[in-house]
């Protein structure tokens, strides 16, 4: 693999990066999962799957299924809870030297703001706030939908937590330009963009005259959603002025480009890590090769010139 350039580096408003290329929450576990197929400290960022007070065992129906342009998943926060992150996983990160963010999830203020101090106190350089996610009954979306309630949740994180604060947005709102906005008031460093949008899938089996039906509601990602999430980006880009991270149906480097292209800083990769492990990795190397080949300076150039 290519040596990482210096030229990749990506300051988002504190959180210092050696490169754009970060994975999506959720898809990336805790990192160490990924060792064995990449170098996951050549990363620019991994975020950790979203952690919560306590451990959660998740939803207990069916909690993946494949659609044509991408998946659906109602996982419902599954994952180890703050203590057994911060004595188990932790370590591994910092021993690994992978720059990563938080994702933190609490169906409260306090507990986002108890979450918080704790990442704080830990010397946690960033987290974002999960407040976007669809497969949960209460908090998490409740705050992502309604611009009071956000604007309030992230002024009380913002008084406990003193690294890069992220928000990161959900599509599901008429109006994802309004949450941005109360977000940037109330003191997040950065927005994210996007999570899941909701959706259905139907698989239907006719046996002897009587449909059976197979039913997963929950959060649609993947390829499909990639022009919602360029959409998302490009919107918010024209109204706040802190960084915005894309995320949403990342498969290739022109996709990569295209994020830059609307207004993202840097960008996750979610969905294709499943059938793609090495992907992140891959396009760190190809952005690296594309921005010598074509003798842009660096990467600040390259989106100074993919936006004008
Ligand atoms: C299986 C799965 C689990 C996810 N879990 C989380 C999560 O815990 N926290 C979060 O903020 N987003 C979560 N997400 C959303 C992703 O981080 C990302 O925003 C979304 O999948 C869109 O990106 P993609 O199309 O590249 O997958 C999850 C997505 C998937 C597919």
């Amino acid at each position: 693999m290519a040596v990482i350039a210096e030229n990749l580096k990506v300051n988002l408003n504190g959180f210092v990066m050696q490169n754009p290329i970060m994975t999506a929450s959720g898809t990336y576990g805790y990192a160490d999962e990924y060792n064995a197929f990449i170098d996951v400290s050549k990363l620019g960022a991994i975020v950790t799957k979203a952690i919560s007070m306590s451990p959660r065992e998740g939803n207990k129906h069916i909690r993946i299924t494949e659609t044509k342009a991408g998946m659906i998943n109602s996982i419902g926060l599954e994952n180890v809870g703050i203590d057994v992150f911060l004595r188990d996983k932790l370590p591994i990160l910092k021993k690994n030297n992978i720059n990563f963010v938080m994702n933190i999830a609490g169906t409260t203020v306090d507990e986002y703001v108890s979450l918080a101090k704790i990442c704080d106190d830990n010397k946690i350089k960033a987290i974002e706030l999960n407040v976007s996610c669809p497969n949960v009954k209460a908090g998490c979306l409740e705050f992502g939908t309604d611009e009071n309630s956000l604007f309030e949740l992230v002024n009380a994180v913002r008084k406990v937590y003193t690294g890069c604060l992220i928000v990161k947005l959900t599509p599901n709102v008429t109006s994802i330009e309004k949450l941005g906005i109360a977000a940037e008031k109330a003191g997040a460093n950065a927005v994210s963009a996007i999570n899941t949008l909701k959706g259905t899938s139907i698989k239907l089996n006719l046996i002897n005259g009587k449909f059976k039906k197979e039913i997963v509601s929950g959060g649609y990602s993947g390829t499909g959603i990639k022009p919602v999430a360029i959409s998302a980006v490009y919107r918010l880009s024209k109204v706040i002025n802190i960084p915005i991270i894309g995320i949403g149906g990342i498969e290739t480097l022109e996709d990569v480009l295209e994020f830059f292209a609307a207004g993202a800083d840097a960008v996750q990769i979610g969905t294709a890590n499943f059938t793609h492990p090495e992907i992140s990795e891959k396009l760190v190397v190809e952005l690296n090769e594309y921005i010598k080949n074509n003798n842009f300076k660096d990467l600040e150039e390259l989106k100074r010139e993919l936006r004008a």
